[in-house]
Formats: structure tokens, C-alpha cells, sequence
């Protein structure tokens, strides 16, 4: 069965003095999520922008909010950030006394769940959650920042985070996050990645046009498998 691919642009990288115009831009070129990433400067080094933003932008865009956690001990969140408007609650493997619990959390919440592994977090650590989840983030920069460089080990843990899905019947979404640009996008979703995250290569330049590249790629995947 082909994958469905889907884009997540990252608002991190957007011009917060226009950000509601931005989104737009990204909506009508055909962009169904819109990744969002709360930093709370103890699980990462920045402070982004929390539940005030988000409930805001909720009122104006229909996109699946893709809400990225990047926050120690995120259980303290989740019924807020559900009610804020988010579709999709990613947290971070590294940040739970309990994960699985907080998957639990998150979908009694009536959400979608997600884990986060940082680069250099072993996939053993999904173990025994693997089956609980809708989507695994593989993190493919250090979180904390935008415009990194995509780690390049990324790759390998990608695919062998597709090949045991397979392994186990399982077509769980996995998103990658940090360094991804139009030209190494085939990259991962070469390695099995079909939820891409970018921010710096989608708000810089011409927004729409940026976002109908990336759709394009994905389009001529599809066509061909
Ligand atoms: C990094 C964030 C990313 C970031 C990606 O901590 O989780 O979502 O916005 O930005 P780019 O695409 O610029 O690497
Ligand atoms: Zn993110």
C-alpha cells in the first residue's frame, strides 16, 4: 500500500508580526497541518509561545494542529493544550516519568498521540508503546532551534524504524522534524518518513509557492509507487 505523505510546515520559522496571513498562505496552497512548537527553556535551551497563540490561531484556520511539546513533564499540559485546539499532541520520550501514561492523557483527551525521540535517543525506547501511538517524530536536529542542518544519522534510523512498523504490521505515521529542505526531502521519505515537518525552507521566500513544491514532490511519489 502507498504512503500518504503530508506536509506540517513550522510556524517557528514564520514572521510572527504576520503570522495569521502566513498561515493562510500555507492553507490555500493545500498544507493540512500546521506544526507548532511550544519550547518551554528547561527541556530546550528557548521559550517560543504557548496556549494564548495557539487558541488564538485556532479561531481563524481549519489545518490540523500539529502540536509539538518540546516541554519537561508535559502530563502538567495536556488537558490545556487539548482545549486550546490541538488536533495532534507530540511529546517527547525524553520529558515523561510515564509515557505511556501521557499517550493516555493525550488520547482521553480526545487527540491524536505522538512521541518524540531526539537524535540520539534509541528507538528501543518505543518499545513497549509502539502499538499506543498515531505518529512517532523522529527528530532529525537537536530541538530547540529552527534552521539546523539535517543530522545526517537521521537516515538509518528512519528506515529501521519503517522496516520494524512493517515488521509489526503497524502504518503508524512517522514524522521527521529539523534540517529537512526541498532538496533532501527524498531523503527521508526515501528512508520511509511520510509526515514532514520544515519551517525555514517554507517561510522563506514565496510561501505558497514553497508549499506547492513540496506537494508536487509528494504527488510524483505517489504517481510512481
Ligand atoms: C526544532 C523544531 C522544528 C523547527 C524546524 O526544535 O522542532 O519544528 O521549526 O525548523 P527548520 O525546518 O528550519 O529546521
Ligand atoms: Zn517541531
Amino acid at each position: 500500500m502507498g504512503q500518504t505523505y503530508k506536509l506540517s510546515p513550522s510556524i517557528l520559522a514564520a514572521d510572527f508580526n504576520r503570522l495569521g496571513e502566513q498561515i493562510q498562505l500555507v492553507e490555500q496552497a493545500g498544507a493540512t497541518y500546521l506544526h507548532i512548537d511550544v519550547m518551554d527553556g528547561d527541556f530546550v535551551p528557548s521559550i517560543s509561545f504557548g496556549m494564548p497563540v495557539i487558541r488564538s490561531l485556532r479561531r481563524e484556520s481549519k489545518l490540523i494542529f500539529d502540536v509539538h511539546l518540546m516541554v519537561s513533564n508535559p502530563e502538567r499540559y495536556i488537558e490545556v493544550f487539548a482545549d486550546c485546539g490541538s488536533d495532534l499532541i507530540t511529546v517527547h520520550v525524553e520529558a515523561c516519568r510515564q509515557i505511556d501514561r501521557v499517550i493516555q492523557q493525550i488520547k482521553d483527551c480526545g487527540c491524536k498521540a505522538g512521541v518524540a525521540l531526539n537524535p540520539v535517543t534509541s528507538l528501543h525506547t518505543l518499545d513497549y508503546i509502539i502499538d499506543q501511538v498515531d505518529m512517532i517524530l523522529i527528530m532529525t536536529v537537536n530541538p530547540g532551534f529552527g534552521g539546523q542542518e539535517y543530522i545526517k544519522t537521521s537516515t538509518r534510523k528512519i528506515a529501521k524504524l519503517r522496516e520494524g512498523l512493517n515488521d509489526l504490521g503497524l502504518s503508524t505515521d512517522i514524522q521527521v522534524d529539523g534540517g529537512i529542505r526541498k532538496d533532501n526531502v527524498d531523503v527521508v521519505l526515501n528512508a520511509g518518513a511520510n509526515v514532514i515537518v520544515s519551517g525555514t525552507s517554507i517561510f522563506s521566500g514565496d510561501i505558497e509557492q514553497n508549499v506547492k513544491d513540496y506537494l508536487q514532490i509528494f504527488r510524483q511519489r505517489t504517481e510512481t509507487n
